[in-house]
């Protein structure tokens, strides 16, 4: 048997395991992104051991610091080192601590077990990943409201059924999925604070037996508290699929926007233009500039849902405690992680080069009867029950139809033919303008609200700080 692996729970085995089996079980070019937070978490566990007496004070400097060089070793290394044998993170960690200190490093496994080491290691992990996650939701934000406040006054058609129904702001567009944003870093927000509980000291699954002080350790990792039952601490990957529950979601509303965006970047609508650094050609069509950027947005969602669905099935039927089905927990994890940040990045850059056609825009804003709803709030406005007023206002919208021109082209005469209630001013409650602004509600597109919602939502993201530098055209998208 493999030397490492003798060393680390080889005295029972006589045969070695079998090549198939290795490749199959062993789970380091995975969880090798867990190499900080392992070095991290066995630093505390060091610190821990000292205080429960467990190690001297000379013996736990000794390792610190060879944890500290240990972690300057693997700094930038993406790559897990190759042929080091290791099962998997946890083992290389102590093997290389073995290697450096001798007998010492042997000592530092002493009270815990793998199984609340890779809970705690994941939990770091998510943690961090998560306010990474929250930091770029934040960007497209800062990116939408740039474009409300660019485009503060250009209308565009909202749409019901993919049908025009009513004109709004473009600004409110945007801050529709400002909006769908801010739940998804909220419900991020939410799952971190189950995250962020320190399962150390559970031990394999029915608590340590050295006098470890986990409040201590907790609060050295950063952790809100401790896990109160060792069972559910070592075997819980709630936290995992409420974290990915929140990516599901946030890759959905992103899907959504891609696609709308896609629609309206189409010569049929003719609204967004994406500048060539984010667009791809066609090897056949000359013509062609293609919207791949958002596609992908849209595409990657499936394999992001995906991720959520795969713990899931994952978790049901495992009984208590750890079982080595949750080695499967964290490609889904990072898997959804690496794709929802390339997605959030990505559509951050494309709405930072985006042109908008205004004209285009407000011709169709104008266009497809949006104001019919008006043209009866005015007859409701003039005593004729709104019930009634929507039967009049759709005989217009026929007879407009027939002549082929809008309803604000009908003359007088032609609109009071079906609704004698209309006024003189009829014309005038018919402007875009005029539709815009009796909007007036909060949460409504009248440009007063608008302008007040996007003040309100530029001032909330800048007190949130650290406002990430932009990735304009042209730029690489950093890592
Ligand atoms: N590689 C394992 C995992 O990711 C670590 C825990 C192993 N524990 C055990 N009892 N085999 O789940």
């Amino acid at each position: 048997m493999a030397d490492e692996r003798r060393a680390m729970w080889g005295g029972r085995f006589t045969a070695d395991p079998d090549a198939l089996f290795r490749a199959f079980n062993d789970s380091l070019p995975i969880d090798w992104r867990l190499v900080h937070q392992d070095i991290e978490g066995s630093t505390a566990w060091a610190r821990a051991l000292g205080g429960a007496g467990v190690l001297t004070t000379d013996e736990v400097g000794r390792l610190v610091s060879a944890l500290v060089d240990l972690d300057a070793e693997v700094h930038g290394s993406h790559e897990p080192p190759v042929d080091s044998g290791a099962e998997d993170v946890h083992s290389w960690v102590e093997q290389r601590l073995i290697e450096m200190l001798g007998d010492l490093g042997k000592k530092l496994h002493t009270g815990r077990s793998r199984n609340d080491q890779v809970a705690a290691d994941l939990r770091l992990w998510t943690r961090g990943a998560i306010d990474e996650r929250i930091g770029e939701i934040r960007g497209v934000q800062r990116e939408l409201v740039r474009l409300g406040q660019r485009e503060r006054s250009t209308p565009m058609p909202g749409y019901t059924h993919l049908q025009r129904a009513q004109p709004i702001l473009l600004a409110h567009w945007c801050l529709a999925y400002v909006e769908m944003l801010d739940r998804d870093a909220a419900r991020l927000a939410d799952a971190r604070t189950r995250v962020n509980v320190c399962p150390l000291g559970s031990a394999a699954l029915a608590g340590t037996t050295y006098p470890i002080d986990r409040e201590k350790i907790a609060a050295e990792l950063g952790f809100d508290g401790i896990t109160a039952n060792s069972l559910d601490a070592v075997s819980d990957r709630d936290f995992v699929v409420e974290t990915l529950a929140a990516c599901a979601l946030a890759a959905v509303h992103l899907s959504r926007i891609a696609e709308e965006m896609i629609l309206y970047a189409t010569a049929e609508f003719g609204f967004f233009t994406f500048d060539d650094g984010v667009s791809s050609g066609s090897s056949i069509m000359p013509q062609k500039k293609n919207p791949d950027a958002l596609e992908l947005i849209r595409g990657k969602c499936g394999r992001i849902v995906g991720d959520q669905t795969a713990l899931l099935v994952t978790l049901k039927g495992l009984p208590l405690a750890y079982n080595k089905d949750l080695q499967e927990d964290k490609q889904p994890l990072f898997d959804a992680n690496d794709r929802l940040s390339m997605c959030l990045r990505m559509l951050a850059r494309v709405l930072s080069g985006m042109e908008v056609n205004r004209e285009a825009c407000e011709r169709a804003a104008v266009g497809g009867f949006a104001n019919a709803t008006e043209l009866a709030d005015h007859l409701v406005g003039r005593g004729v029950p709104f019930r009634d007023a929507h039967t009049q206002v759709g005989l217009i919208v026929r007879a407009a139809i027939e002549r082929g021109v809008t309803i604000e082209q009908l003359p007088i005469d032609a609109i009071r033919a079906h609704a004698p209630a209309a006024g003189e001013d009829v014309h005038a409650c018919l402007t875009l303008a005029s539709t815009l602004a009796r909007r007036d509600v909060p949460g409504g597109t009248a440009p007063a609200r608008v302008s007040v919602a996007l003040e309100s939502a530029a001032k909330k993201l800048d007190a949130l700080g650290d406002p990430q530098t932009r990735i304009q055209p042209g730029e690489g998208v950093p890592e």
